[in-house]
């Protein structure tokens, strides 16, 4: 992109400012934030001034969930499901790891963090570890694709490779970056991160699938056969991946995606939970539930919202290859690194603008059908998103403990 080009897209979207210091850049540093702008969708910026209006709900009605008993009633049928669609090479593993892990403080990838106590192990381990108890089940290897951003994917790479994946078989790791959405502030006002450089956030975790796309990895799912990808978060260290029972159950059940639930600790506890919205496949985020969707009742007299969404889904390929409609935008408060006025960097402490996300979970809701499949929390839920207190390196040793992981 020429300068004069660039001028006309910033000036289009109000975003001259970011050729401030255009002078004072050598040319290397000015074809790379030419580069940057070509790239940069700043059509979505603009919302940031009406965001309150981005997420209107439609009409929310209960989506019953396989409950436990269900399940252990038919586990030997769906494992053997399960593991034949494992056998046949039919099931590959997505680990979302392109975020920011920004409530946990560390500047590491999350992954590389070591939960160990009087040894080490560190996230990504403990993941590799569940995955490999079903590599062994079913004596076959399974295709892990690996999502990172620009800020980790140096670092996730090396770490890995270091550690020889943990005992994973190199050749079915394959690491593919998200892409990067501008951080602005609270006017939608692209920052500098340096004189010659936007800010930027990785785009979300609901990007993917696309980016999965844009990079070639589409291309080994479908030549090696792979008909169903379990997308699950980097920071659940109980996390059962490519569980074949789960497999097939969503696949007896003949679903879009599966999803795997745990039950509510309270009627407000802060999980999105599984749902109808306008009679499709959704989850409600914990802060659009009601107090009247809080305390619904379902036929048997429980609570009819009752089981949350964990970060855990299996999705049927060929269903994402149709979807059509672009993924709402989530438009979230940060702390963004910037430059201040006189142009020198800053680390703010506090939020002072907005990074642009597709989430995961909005995919749902333009799928045709879902089960939300029950798992007990204290087995399979010990997530990793703060230091201490809840939801945290603390609370998760201790349930790592407790499933008899030596720390
Ligand atoms: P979180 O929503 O907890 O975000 O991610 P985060 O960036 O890791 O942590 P905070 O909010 O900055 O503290 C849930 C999962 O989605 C992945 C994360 O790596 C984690 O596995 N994720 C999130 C991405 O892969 N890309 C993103 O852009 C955002």
């Amino acid at each position: 992109m020429t300068l004069e080009q660039a001028q006309e897209k910033l000036k289009q979207y109000g975003q001259e400012h970011v050729l401030k210091y255009y002078d004072q850049l050598s040319e290397t540093e000015r074809q790379s934030l030419l580069a940057q702008i070509e790239e940069t969708d700043m059509s979505i910026l603009a919302a940031c001034k009406n965001r309150g209006e981005l997420t209107q709900k439609g009409v929310i009605t209960p989506l019953a969930a396989m409950q436990l008993d269900e399940i252990e009633a038919h586990r030997e049928q769906f494992t053997q499901t399960g593991l034949d669609a494992i056998k046949a090479g039919k099931v590959g593993a997505v680990l979302l790891a392109g975020g920011m892990g920004t409530r946990l403080g560390s500047d590491d990838p999350k992954g590389m963090y070591n939960v160990g106590i009087t040894r080490t192990l560190y996230i990504f381990e403990c993941l590799i570890n569940n995955l490999l108890d079903v590599v062994r089940q079913a004596d076959t290897w399974i295709h892990l694709f690996v999502m990172t951003s620009d800020k980790n994917d140096v670092a996730t790479r090396a770490f890995l490779k270091d550690h020889d994946y943990f005992g994973y078989q190199a050749e079915y790791v394959h690491f593919f970056r998200q892409e990067m959405a501008a951080a602005t502030d609270y006017e939608g006002r692209i920052y500098l991160e340096e004189k010659g450089k936007l800010s930027t956030s990785p785009n979300g975790n609901g990007g993917w699938y696309s980016s999965m796309k844009n990079t070639g990895m589409l291309q080994i799912v479908h030549s090696a056969g792979i008909e169903w990808l379990n997308v699950f978060a980097v920071d659940n260290v109980l996390q059962r991946i490519a569980d074949p029972c789960f497999v097939g159950a969503t696949i007896e059940r003949e679903c879009a995606v599966g999803a795997k639930v745990v039950r509510k600790s309270a009627p407000d506890e802060k999980v999105g939970v599984m749902c109808l919205e306008d009679g499709r496949p959704s989850i409600v985020e914990y802060y659009e539930l009601t107090d009247e969707l809080m305390n619904a009742k379902d036929e048997n007299g429980d609570p009819a919202y009752n089981f949350g969404v964990i970060l855990n889904y299996l999705f049927r390929e060929a269903d994402l290859a149709k979807m059509m409609d672009g993924l709402p935008l989530h438009i979230v408060e940060k702390k963004i690194p910037c430059l201040d006025e006189a142009g020198n960097p800053v680390k703010p402490e506090v939020p002072n603008g907005f990074k642009f996300e597709n989430l995961v979970l909005d995919m749902i809701h333009q799928l045709d059908s879902c089960l939300p499949f029950e798992v007990v929390r204290s087995r399979e839920f010990a997530p990793i998103k703060n230091k201490t207190g809840v939801d945290s390196v603390e609370s998760a040793r201790a349930l790592l403990l407790e499933n008899g992981i030596n720390l």
